[in-house]
């Protein structure tokens, strides 16, 4: 089987979230079972730096606005899968994210730069094809980046490889003004509420969810709350109407790159057999971000985004309490300025006991992973959420709320999840500052426990967190969609 994956991100050659953690490993994992997946990209400054024996491979023209672009093929460090990046200097090589400019204002012409991505998407998945003896017979498309393809494929009006969309987050749905719709080259009749218009705009992820052949998702549970008025963020009637299309399967984890055995971001190394250890990158990670070191204060982690879906606004409001019953804080991220500067002044206020990073920092969010005792993500909504399976991993405990992915992967601790062994984190009732404060009160009256605590941690470390059975289920729907 053929199979083309359009990503506007994947780790390690650029990532800003989860979406470049599954970019970079599901297609790894689906190359490991034998299947011929190639990934399409476009062609940022740092893609073309970090792909291995880059060569350029076919020229495509007749695009919209831009003419023409190069196809560079090359490889995914380490993993190998093969990689098409899209050479277009133009469109991708510019300072700043893949998304927004160096002052995180969304590039103006972000619909062209994602239009054409997924035209060439669709140009690649057409018998047409500009790569020699190589046409997809599956084009997996991720999030509203790469979702006009199965509209473009759809309008070319020749046989076609078979779309799939997944959604990562229903919060981004690639909205632009309508007259883009000529720019892009998209024929009039696709304008209109069974097509592409949304609320008077083109929107590029309904653009997907109408026109594409299987729907999946990233969690089984995220994938029935889309189809309600509270996560559909408006797609849910179009999302139920297409329901029996609809697959949730959870994320699995890049299990070598998120591991305290051999993490290759920590001096100390752990495992579920030497856990004891972990105490020590606990105290490195307290030296480091300058907090008292104290082996007894239960420190909580953060790596997040600092936006309203993370529900960290939350956290900030009882964040005195919790300080007060004894514990550190270590934060990194970024996002809302509210957010940061809150953040930053409960650090000002509390300088030994808070540790607030801006920023994006890779080795750091390993290290807080590791030294931390508690990994805190209230999240609104969750798709799936990595972080909570990168706690499990480093025998960190999540606090969660009860949505999405977080519901699907996190087990709450109770006398009955104890006595079975299941328990692998702190699930809140309901999603308040209130729900938040008990359960990480419930949580830490379970830390003096240390018997039943290093229970809870022994039972996430030891889940299979890995791509293999979900990987199973992609593969499964493309199967599927070609027998049909
Ligand atoms: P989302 O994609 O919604 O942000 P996920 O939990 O799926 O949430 O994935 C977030 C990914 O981004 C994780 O790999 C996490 O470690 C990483 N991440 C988030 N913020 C930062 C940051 N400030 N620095 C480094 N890594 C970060
Ligand atoms: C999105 C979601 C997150 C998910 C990630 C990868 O960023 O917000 O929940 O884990 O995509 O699928």
């Amino acid at each position: 089987m053929r199979i083309l994956f359009v990503t506007s991100e994947a780790y390690p050659l650029i990532k800003t979230g989860g979406l470049a953690d599954v970019s970079g490993s599901l297609p790894a994992a689906i190359a490991e079972m034998g299947e011929d997946i190639r990934i399409l990209i476009p062609g940022y400054p740092l893609v073309l730096e970090k792909l291995i024996n880059p060569r350029v491979l076919a020229s495509i023209s007749d695009l919209p606005v831009i003419n023409s672009v190069t196809i560079i093929s090359g490889e995914m460090p380490e993993t190998k899968v093969p990689v098409l990046a899209i050479n277009c200097p133009s469109l991708y090589q510019r300072a700043g994210g893949p998304y927004v400019d160096t002052n995180g204002v969304d590039w103006g012409d972000n619909a062209l730069r994602f239009g054409i991505l997924s035209k060439i998407a669709a140009i690649l998945g057409t018998s047409n094809s500009y790569i020699q003896d190589w046409i997809p017979d599956i084009v997996h498309c991720n999030d509203w980046q790469s979702a006009l393809t199965p509209a473009y494929l759809k309008f070319m009006g020749v046989e076609h490889a078979k779309s799939v969309v997944s959604i990562h987050n229903m919060a981004f749905q690639g909205c632009f003004p309508s007259n883009w719709l000529s720019q892009l080259e998209l024929p009039y009749s696709c304008y209109q509420m069974n097509g592409l218009e949304y609320y008077g705009q083109i929107s590029f992820l309904k653009a997907g969810l109408y026109y594409c052949d299987v729907i999946t998702t990233v969690s089984p549970t995220y994938a029935k709350e889309i189809q309600t008025e509270n996560y559909g963020f408006g797609m849910q009637g179009l999302l139920s109407h297409r329901s029996h299309e609809i697959h949730g399967i959870l994320n699995g984890i890049d299990i070598h790159e998120w591991d305290p055995s051999k993490d290759h971001y920590l001096d100390t190394h752990y495992s579920h057999k030497s856990l004891d250890k972990k105490r020590e990158v606990k105290q490195s990670l307290q030296k480091q971000l300058d907090l008292t070191v104290d082996n007894d204060a239960p420190l909580l982690g953060i790596v997040s985004r600092l936006t309203y879906q993370k529900g960290l606004d939350m956290f900030l409001s009882v964040a005195e309490k919790i300080l007060k019953q004894g514990c550190q804080i270590a934060l990194l991220g970024s996002g809302e300025k509210k957010l940061e500067d809150g953040f930053i002044a409960l650090k000002m206020k509390y300088p030994d006991k808070v540790s607030i990073n801006i920023g994006y920092n890779e080795p750091l969010s390993h290290a807080i992973m590791a030294g931390s005792d508690l990994f805190i993500m209230p999240s609104r909504f969750e798709p799936c959420g990595l972080n909570q399976m990168y706690g499990l991993r480093y025998g960190t405990p999540p606090v969660v709320t009860n949505t999405g992915g977080l519901a699907d992967s996190i087990r709450d601790t109770t006398p009955e999840s104890i006595s079975k062994h299941e328990a692998t984190g702190f699930v809140m009732d309901n999603v308040s500052e209130q729900g938040l404060l008990s359960s990480i009160q419930r949580a830490l009256g379970y830390y003096e426990n240390k018997e039943i605590w290093r229970g809870i941690q022994l039972n996430g470390m030891r889940k299979d967190l890995s791509w293999k059975k979900s990987a199973r289920e992609y593969l499964a729907i493309y199967k599927t969609l070609l027998a049909k």
